[in-house]
């Protein structure tokens, strides 16, 4: 009998409309983002979320972000403080994660945020991911629709290829056209703390509400930022960064108009918008034409070049030797 899980499916609003009525069943759904592709399941829905955290291999204590469609549907769960107003109304829909105060009482599922008094709250701008918010009616949380630890997926061949099996429904929408996970930050006080460097970046977000602290992997903030605490994006091979040049056995990927002609390349023209959109799609690509190792050229730390090094640094790390 043919295998009915993990199919990939067409976003046609047929198809949306279905995948609706399995999130309301309880079941997981991947869907397309933005970003990255999410796997979906009902917030409100315990048994859902725990299927989320075990299809993924995740760690509990690390809460999920709750997708929303708008402000309205937001304000119906989280406290909405006067930065975090400020920063929806110049980023959302799009790639930007709040963090803020639960509200009392919250029919999100306490798994979901991992216990915390906080939630992360997200509008996504992909048209698919609205229309299955939408059809729903209620918010849809959604890790990255990856085995945890793993490089993002930005098309729904990533989903199949990583989850397989333990999604039933994939929603193909394309590659995702930003390419990198939203970027999660800490709203809730006075002094907002970007906690992942991401799709909307920090000099963007500094225009709109001034000066923002960044945490750092060692910054003794593990209870504000969760996330950070994981092995994470990592590519099923050595990673080097800042690499000028290929070793023996290295798979190279480039940026800019100085990577060598035959090397994958991030960006031709050195564009980090490009090179975000190609990031986990070609770390896909290296790692399945089986490449021993990679070595990456310098990113540049500035814009989205910050949320493509925090990636790349990561990846390096977990393989260090
Ligand atoms: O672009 C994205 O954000 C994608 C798409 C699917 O929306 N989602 C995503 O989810 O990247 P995930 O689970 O891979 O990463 C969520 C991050 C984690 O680092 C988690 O710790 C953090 O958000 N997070 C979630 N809720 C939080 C909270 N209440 N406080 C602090 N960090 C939180
Ligand atoms: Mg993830």
């Amino acid at each position: 009998m043919a295998k009915s899980s993990g199919t990939i499916t067409s976003d046609t609003a047929e198809s949306i409309a279905h995948a609706a009525r399995r999130l309301d069943e309880g079941r997981m759904v991947a869907f397309p983002t933005e970003t990255v592709y999410g796997l979906g399941a009902d917030a409100a829905n315990d048994a859902a979320i725990a299927a989320v955290f075990d299809a993924k291999g995740r760690p509990r204590f690390n809460p999920l972000i709750i997708h929303v469609t708008d402000m309205d549907m937001a304000e119906r769960y989280v406290h909405i403080s006067d930065t975090a107003h400020r920063l929806a109304s110049a980023f959302w829909p799009g790639g930007l994660s709040l963090v803020l105060p639960r509200l009392e009482p919250c029919t999100v599922s306490l798994l979901a945020g991992a216990g915390l008094d906080t939630l992360a709250i997200r509008c996504p701008a992909h048209p698919t991911a609205q229309a299955l918010i939408t059809a729903l009616g209620r918010p849809i949380a959604a890790p990255s629709a990856n085995i945890f630890g793993a490089v993002s997926p930005t098309t729904a061949e990533h989903v199949a290829q990583s989850l397989g099996g333990a999604v039933d429904m994939i929603l193909d929408g394309g590659p995702c056209y930003a390419g990198i996970e939203s970027t999660v930050i800490d709203a809730c006080g006075e002094q907002p703390i970007i906690l992942r460097p991401g799709a909307v970046t920090q000099e963007e977000i500094e225009d709109v509400i001034g000066k923002v602290a960044i945490t750092t992997k060692d910054g003794g903030n593990t209870i504000r930022s969760p996330g950070m605490l994981e092995r994470h994006y990592a590519p099923n091979c050595q990673l080097r960064i800042n690499a000028t040049a290929a070793k023996p056995g290295e798979a190279f990927l480039g940026f800019g108009p100085n990577t060598p002609p035959n090397a994958l390349n991030l960006s031709q023209t050195g564009d980090l918008k490009e090179a975000a959109a190609n990031l986990f799609a070609m770390l896909h690509k290296i790692e399945q034409a089986r490449a021993g190792a990679i070595a990456v050229m310098p990113v540049p730390e500035i814009g989205l070049g910050r949320a493509i090094n925090d990636r790349l640094r990561r990846a390096a790390a977990t393989r260090a030797s």
